[in-house]
């Protein structure tokens, strides 16, 4: 009997540009592991600041990445990132964060902490069961998983976005944080030849996930 497909699905994007959401329904129709690497930058820039290593001080940010320990709880289909033992806390979408996760995500020691613990993700999908994985960011189909077997890139329009925001009642630095992550030197924000480019700014999240899920669903249809 043929074994399962084990599947990748990619999801890159700016800030707000309904990554988290289709990636969320796209995990629970197709019983994928959602993981929002998104969090895992959050979650670090949260630790950073709480330390209070500055992200131009490469010597004392490096110091701090070397001692920290990384693990994964899951959450109902969610990957959470442990660092040291304890989760991310609601500060991670605060507007502090906001400000400053660019700047630290832009470092590539920053990136390289992260780098070897998002492709273990995959182990962590397979021993829990998952028929895939389907993992959200700015690189994940360019640099994380170049080979995944989907690959899309989501944009909308900046005013839509800061629209999508706003009803979520957050306050965001959407278009800096944009410029920072689409110019830095590493990994920086692009849509890789090749991806799905999707544009969701007339199109409902449901008509967004349609798409998706229509170009993964004939992967595991022999499963
Ligand atoms: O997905 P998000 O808006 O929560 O991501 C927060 C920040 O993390 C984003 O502005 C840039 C950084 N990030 C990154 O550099 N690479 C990723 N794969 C995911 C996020």
């Amino acid at each position: 009997m043929a074994s399962s497909p084990f599947i990748i699905v990619a999801i890159d994007g700016g800030a707000a540009s309904g990554k988290s959401s289709t990636a969320r329904l796209l995990a629970d129709r197709f019983n994928l592991l959602h993981v929002d690497t998104g969090s895992f930058y959050r979650h670090l820039t949260s630790e950073l600041l709480r330390r209070g290593v500055p992200h131009a001080d490469l010597p004392a940010l490096k110091s701090a990445l070397s001692g920290l320990h990384l693990a994964t709880r899951l959450e109902g289909r969610s990957a959470r990132m442990l660092v040291d033992g304890q989760p991310a806390g609601d500060e991670i979408r605060d507007q502090r964060v906001n400000e400053h996760v660019s700047h630290y995500a832009a470092i590539p020691e920053v990136r390289e902490t992260l780098l070897g613990y998002q492709r273990g993700q995959v182990e962590v999908a397979k021993q829990h069961g998952f028929r895939g994985l389907v993992m959200e960011g700015r690189d994940i189909g360019s640099v994380i998983f170049p080979q995944a077997d989907f690959r899309f890139f989501l944009h909308a329009d900046p005013v839509e976005r800061a629209k999508r925001r706003a009803a979520e009642g957050r306050q965001d630095s959407i278009a800096e944080r944009d410029r920072l992550d689409s110019s830095r030197k590493t990994s920086p924000l692009t849509c890789p030849a090749g991806a799905i480019d999707i544009d969701s700014t007339h199109r409902s999240l449901d008509e967004v996930f349609a798409l998706m899920a229509g170009r993964v669903a004939p992967a595991l249809a022999s499963a």
